[in-house]
């Protein structure tokens, strides 16, 4: 039986050293040391051996155990030392390799325009005032002296969410704000996103309008003029001229529409200008006495001018952008142009 024995630690020695990979070994650990291996039949044998010869037996299958035992484990070092060498020289990173490129992304172009916007307001000294995009109807049509009957209260323009609660159609609703907390002298500008029930290639559902705000003693409509020159010029290149064109709004008396000359045909008449030569910017007039009167500013002491220009349509006329619906979709075609 001890011949038997020493041939298989030999045959077991011979395997183990073979062994190739973590699996091999795990097999031959059960093969040779394991609950059912051929060193444990061993011991069941023992019981056929003469009883004095029954604990040196015992001890030397004992021994062939560790011993085997032992063998395994280092070559499980040896194996595992292996195999990280081999995946060390697989993974090799090569430094020289050109990295992958993360394309950087742009500022929309409505982004650009409010940002320029407000630079330019903040370097002739206006202030930047918020408001809310949810309103009441105080804040957009009442104190803006737009009587209840407007047609611009309409469901088929105005968003509402609730009785008295709607989406703001306009950004003047900024100046009521602003009156209603502050005292004279007052120069702010209000950049912010409006919202009325229209869509096509010159509307959007949402939008973008930028409302100023002076009121002081003394502002005439020479003023009012002047700023708006000085604007126009700062955005769009000294020569763009700009016009004013009598209109009405219910806050502003006297009103008007501000044209500026065609950023395409330089005012001969082009399809963008639909042949006038000229393009609308936005609405401008001298706030009304009524509105002062509402919001508790002493109209005999002060005057004050208003406007409000969308801010998707200088970015329209800026970019030469020929429908509002390409600001929103979002195609990255579209945005990739304006880096
Ligand atoms: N809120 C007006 C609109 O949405 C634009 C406007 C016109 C604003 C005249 C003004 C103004 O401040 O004075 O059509």
């Amino acid at each position: 039986m001890k011949e038997e024995l020493n041939k298989i630690i030999k045959s077991a020695q011979n395997d183990i050293g073979q062994a190739g990979s973590l699996h091999d070994l795990m097999q031959l650990k059960s093969r040779y040391t394991g609950k059912k291996s051929i060193l444990n039949s061993f011991m069941q044998k023992i019981g056929t051996l003469p009883v004095a010869e029954r604990p040196a037996f015992g001890q030397t299958v004992n021994q062939a155990k560790a011993q085997l035992a032992e063998l395994l484990a280092q070559r499980e070092i040896e194996i595992k030392e292996k195999e990280y060498e081999s995946n060390l020289k697989s993974q090799v990173i090569d430094l020289t390799m050109p990295g992958r490129k993360s394309e950087s992304g742009s500022l929309h172009p409505i982004t650009k325009v409010w940002r320029g916007i407000e630079d330019i307001f903040i370097s002739l000294g206006f202030d930047v005032a918020e408001g809310p995009d949810v309103e009441d109807e105080f804040h957009n049509f009442d104190a803006l002296n737009t009587p209840a009957d407007h047609p611009a209260r309409n469901l088929s323009d105005t968003f509402y969410l609730e009785d008295d609660v709607l989406l703001r159609t306009q950004t003047s609703t900024v100046q009521v704000r602003v009156m209603e907390n502050h005292q004279p002298p007052i120069k702010i500008i209000s950049p912010g996103s409006c919202y009325r029930n229209e869509n096509d290639a010159s509307h959007s559902p949402m939008f973008h309008q930028v409302e100023a705000l002076v009121v002081d003693e003394g502002v005439t409509f020479a003023d009012l003029r002047d700023m708006l020159n000085i604007f126009v010029k700062k955005m769009f290149g000294e020569d763009i001229e700009s016009r004013f064109r009598p209109h009405f709004f219910p806050f502003t008396e006297p009103s008007a529409e501000i044209d500026i000359i065609c950023v395409k045909c330089h005012g001969k008449g082009c399809n963008l200008c639909k042949g006038s030569g000229w393009l609308e910017l936005g609405g401008a007039g001298m706030v009304d006495p009524n509105v002062f009167d509402m919001l508790g500013i002493d109209s005999e002491k002060y005057t004050g001018y208003a406007f409000g220009l969308g801010m998707d349509r200088v970015a329209m006329l800026k970019y030469k952008i020929p429908d509002m619906r390409l600001l929103f979709e979002n195609d990255v075609r579209f945005l990739k142009q304006f880096k």
